[in-house]
């Protein structure tokens, strides 16, 4: 924390060696180490300034995934950081409590740049936790960084051995850049936070003793309460928190069942993810029954409707120019955005700056967990969807915000558009 009360990071991005599971010389990225990046943490109400390093050989950016920020310091692909220098982002946070990322999205390269390693999470916290939510960072509130990842001999393998229309992807898991990593289990209450940071491989998490995962959060924060389901699939970008309840001495999987969409994704398509041992002796805890207020927006509100319709790397029939805003949106009012897959290939709707609410799934309501706040959706083969966000606080003509497919490699060949607030 710096002199005037700012909370300062560095974050250099540089190559590395790292075993993943093939020796310990495998080629990576990380940011100040060879593999992914520190999670950085803040608190709603606290300036935070981000110093960023470029030592790779090649351009970068850093954008704050789910943040709230002004455009200038969003770190898209409209302010490279060439190589050997500096840049630095801030801004206040204010926001609720969540878990949110941090990777980089230059144009072309964001694929390779987030497969090689480049990727951390950013923890915001808020004074409203509620009372019994597990809370000690690395016991039991732990960060599960979900990555596939194919080898060619001892390095990455940078290629689609698949033939899949979504990119890289690989036949190996990785959590937190651990092959087979097991969880040594203290308390009766695990809380996971789940980030899929994939460049294209869908997750369907699910115990392996089919218990219950109790999912306490989304995208954009806190549920307004438990929900109790025995399944949580999450598209690239998409994040999930939820609680696991163990018994003394017990040992259980976090899986990755079969997501249906094989013929998308070729190769495997179901993965043993995170092992729980639990201890002889935990400390017990009891879950909230209440998490967070979530006030609903109106669709009745909203100032404008827009459809964007996804497919093959366009969104309505065009792919990205940087030249061309997409949408002007007047600040402080609320939009109803009208999203659908149009056929083929899943995609992964994600939105900067705003946190938003899914009013309809092919016009019926959401399934509860859909009930938060999101910023990154899974568009299913053939379905619609309509979400509802408010734009508000900071306005910058001049310089754009992103809305894409979060599917890397549809990111890299277009499949944005921008938006700008006025
Ligand atoms: Cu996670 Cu435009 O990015
Ligand atoms: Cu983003
Ligand atoms: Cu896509």
């Amino acid at each position: 924390v710096g002199a005037d009360g700012t909370r300062v990071f560095d974050l250099t991005a540089q190559p590395g060696a790292s075993d993943l599971g093939h020796g310990a010389n495998t080629r990576t990225w990380g940011y100040n180490g060879s593999y992914l990046g520190p999670t950085l943490r803040a608190a709603r109400g606290e300036r935070v300034a981000v110093n960023v390093h470029n030592r790779l050989n090649e351009p970068t950016t850093v954008h704050w995934h789910g943040m709230h920020l002004p455009a200038k310091v969003d770190g898209g692909p409209h302010h490279p950081i060439p190589p050997g220098s500096d840049y630095q982002a801030a801004w206040t946070v204010d926001q609720p409590a969540a878990t949110l990322w941090y990777h980089p999205h230059p144009s072309d390269r964001t694929e390779r740049q987030v497969y090689r390693g480049l990727a951390g999470l950013f923890i915001l916290d808020d004074d409203q936790q509620p009372a019994g939510l597990p809370h000690e960072y690395g016991v039991d509130d732990v960060p599960v960084v979900v990555q596939d990842k194919g080898f060619d001999g001892d390095q990455l393998s940078m290629s689609d051995r698949f033939g899949s229309d979504v990119g890289i992807l690989g036949d190996e898991l990785l959590v937190n850049g651990t092959p087979g990593p097991f969880l040594d289990v203290r308390t009766t209450l695990v809380r996971l936070r789940l980030l899929n940071a994939s460049t294209a491989r869908v997750y369907d998490f699910t115990m392996s003793d089919g218990r219950p995962l109790t999912m306490i959060g989304t995208d954009g924060g806190l549920l307004a309460a438990p929900y109790s389901t025995d399944h949580v699939r999450l598209s690239v970008g998409e994040r999930a928190e939820v609680v696991v309840a163990m018994r003394p001495g017990e040992r259980v999987e976090l899986r990755s069942r079969a997501t249906g969409l094989g013929r998308f994704h070729g190769g495997r398509d179901s993965f043993d993810v995170l092992q729980l041992r639990a201890a002889g002796d935990l400390k017990a805890g009891t879950l909230p029954e209440k998490l967070a207020d979530i006030q609903r927006l109106d669709p009745k509100q909203a100032a404008q409707r827009r459809t964007f319709t996804f497919q093959g790397r366009d969104i309505n029939d065009d792919g990205m120019d940087m030249d061309r805003v997409d949408a002007v949106v007047v600040k402080d009012t609320t939009e109803v955005w009208n999203v659908a897959n149009g056929h083929g290939t899943p995609h992964s709707f994600h939105i900067h700056d705003v946190q938003f609410q899914v009013l309809s799934v092919d016009g019926a309501a959401p399934p509860p967990e859909l009930g938060g706040w999101k910023d990154t959706l899974f568009l299913e083969p053939g379905r619609r969807y309509s979400v509802i966000a408010a734009f508000a606080d900071y306005a910058d003509p001049t310089t754009a915000y992103m809305f894409h497919c979060h599917v890397l490699r549809h990111e890299d060949e277009g499949m944005m558009g921008q938006f700008v607030v006025v």
